[in-house]
């Protein structure tokens, strides 16, 4: 659970933009979901990128450091200038082979991308809140600087959602009423 609710095989890959992580060195990472797919990600990635595996990474976990640098000012351009990209502990593109996906499955299968992108999404709102940190939603990116970001020249890969985790900071401008406010809404 939950990722047996899908039948397909993971068409969702992750382009991370790593700000501030124990264990890890900042810069950009890659984590194939498919581990069949590394290959082929190389392939379409930038060709300056290391594709280094993660010490001390979780057996099983294809997560590979693609280039160390400071990415916070990327990661936020690429996001609509949106500071929660480049503020947080790491933010993500998430990247689909849609091309092929759409010519194995039929046109139909661009929807089933997005249901897979937002599953990925409320599993990282779910997992930041058990660490105790918070995750947000990015529908607004800049899908041409994102691909370039990664070195992604072919249209046949697209970004299709970005998320942010990192420690929250509330928004005075923002009213939070208590769930089921029945009484003061008659
Ligand atoms: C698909 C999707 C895209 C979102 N895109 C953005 C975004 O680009 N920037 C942002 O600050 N929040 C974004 N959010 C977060 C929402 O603005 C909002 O914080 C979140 O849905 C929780 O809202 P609620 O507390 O009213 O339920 C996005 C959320 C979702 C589900």
């Amino acid at each position: 659970m939950p990722w047996d609710a899908i039948p397909w095989r993971p068409r969702i890959h992750l382009g991370l933009f790593v700000h501030r992580v124990d264990g890890l060195a900042p810069g950009l990472y890659a984590l194939a979901r498919d581990p069949d797919k590394v290959e082929i990600l190389k392939g379409v990635m930038g060709s300056e990128f290391c594709w280094q595996r993660v010490p001390d990474c979780p057996p099983g976990l294809p997560l590979y450091l693609l280039q160390e640098g400071d990415c916070r000012a990327l990661a936020t351009t690429v996001s609509c200038g949106q500071a929660i990209a480049g503020d947080g502990a790491f933010s993500l593109a998430m990247i689909a082979d849609y091309m092929a996906s759409l010519a194995t499955h039929g046109a139909a299968f661009y929807r089933n991308l997005f249901w897979e992108a937002g599953m990925v999404g409320q599993l990282l709102y779910l997992e930041a809140e058990e660490a105790g940190i918070r995750a947000t939603g990015i529908g607004c990116y800049f899908d041409d600087p994102v691909h370039a970001a990664f070195g992604i020249v072919s249209r046949e890969w697209q970004s299709f959602y970005h998320f942010t985790v990192g420690a929250p900071v509330e928004d005075g401008r923002l009213t939070t009423l208590p769930a089921y406010n029945f009484e003061e809404e008659q």
